[in-house]
């Protein structure tokens, strides 16, 4: 058998690759065009992507959101999945936000396994996100504490006490207050990265 190694290259995403990364990650993620530019021409520097010769094999990309850096994507090309690329990535992404200074990075995390691959990196999950449907009342179920309720024009966001990060909990959770989705919400404490002064 012959064993070939692929060599993974990490670092910010080039404004030449800004096509093929929407592309690709809107395989996987959501926003819209629009939205995915504009954040790229507001902070390049939270764009990180991974490359494998010169072809994309991941993306990673956030921005700042009410005081903190909100990750809003990452992905990882599903044949090149666990071979460390997206924590690879991340790690990559929380050297950038303590380059700018540090924050707390927020994100909310797709569920399943994606749930495990963050606490595997370093990020506690802190709430759970709970969509309603737009102008769903919003019932109080008991055992359960609400921690903030945002409105919008689309869905309605509240925002719970973690009772488990268990599966089953996620989902009597998610019943409990008829939500079309129920997602934990993770953070990370990134510390900004001290100047040393020359000599
Ligand atoms: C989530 C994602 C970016 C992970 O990328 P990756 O390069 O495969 O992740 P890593 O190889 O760095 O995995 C690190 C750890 O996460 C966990 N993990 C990652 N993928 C997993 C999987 N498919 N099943 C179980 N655990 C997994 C494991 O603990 C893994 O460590 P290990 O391989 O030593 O056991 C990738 O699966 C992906 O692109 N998913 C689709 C998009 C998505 O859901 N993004 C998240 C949006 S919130």
């Amino acid at each position: 058998m012959t064993e070939v190694r692929l060599r993974v290259r990490i670092g910010r995403l080039r404004p030449r690759d800004l096509d093929e990364a929407y592309r690709y990650q809107r395989v996987y993620l959501t926003p819209g065009r629009r939205r995915f530019e504009r954040c790229f021409r507001a902070r390049p520097d939270l764009f990180v992507a991974a490359r494998v010769g010169d072809r994309m094999a991941g993306i990673c990309w956030g921005r700042p959101c009410r005081g903190r850096i909100f990750l809003d994507g990452i992905a990882v090309f599903g044949w090149l999945w666990r071979n460390g690329i997206g924590s690879a990535m991340l790690r990559e992404f929380e050297a950038r936000v303590a380059a700018a200074g540090g924050s707390t990075i927020s994100l909310v995390s797709a569920g399943g396994f994606v749930d495990r691959f963050y606490l595997k990196n370093g990020y506690s999950a802190c709430q759970l996100r709970l969509r309603l449907p737009r102008k769903r009342r919003v019932n109080r179920p008991r055992g359960f504490e609400v921690d903030q309720v945002r409105r919008s024009r689309g869905p309605t966001f509240l925002y719970v006490h973690i009772g488990s990060l268990s599966h089953k909990w996620v989902e009597h959770a998610r019943r409990a207050f008829r939500a079309e989705e129920a997602n934990l919400v993770f953070e990370k404490e990134v510390p900004g990265r001290k100047r040393t002064r020359r000599a």
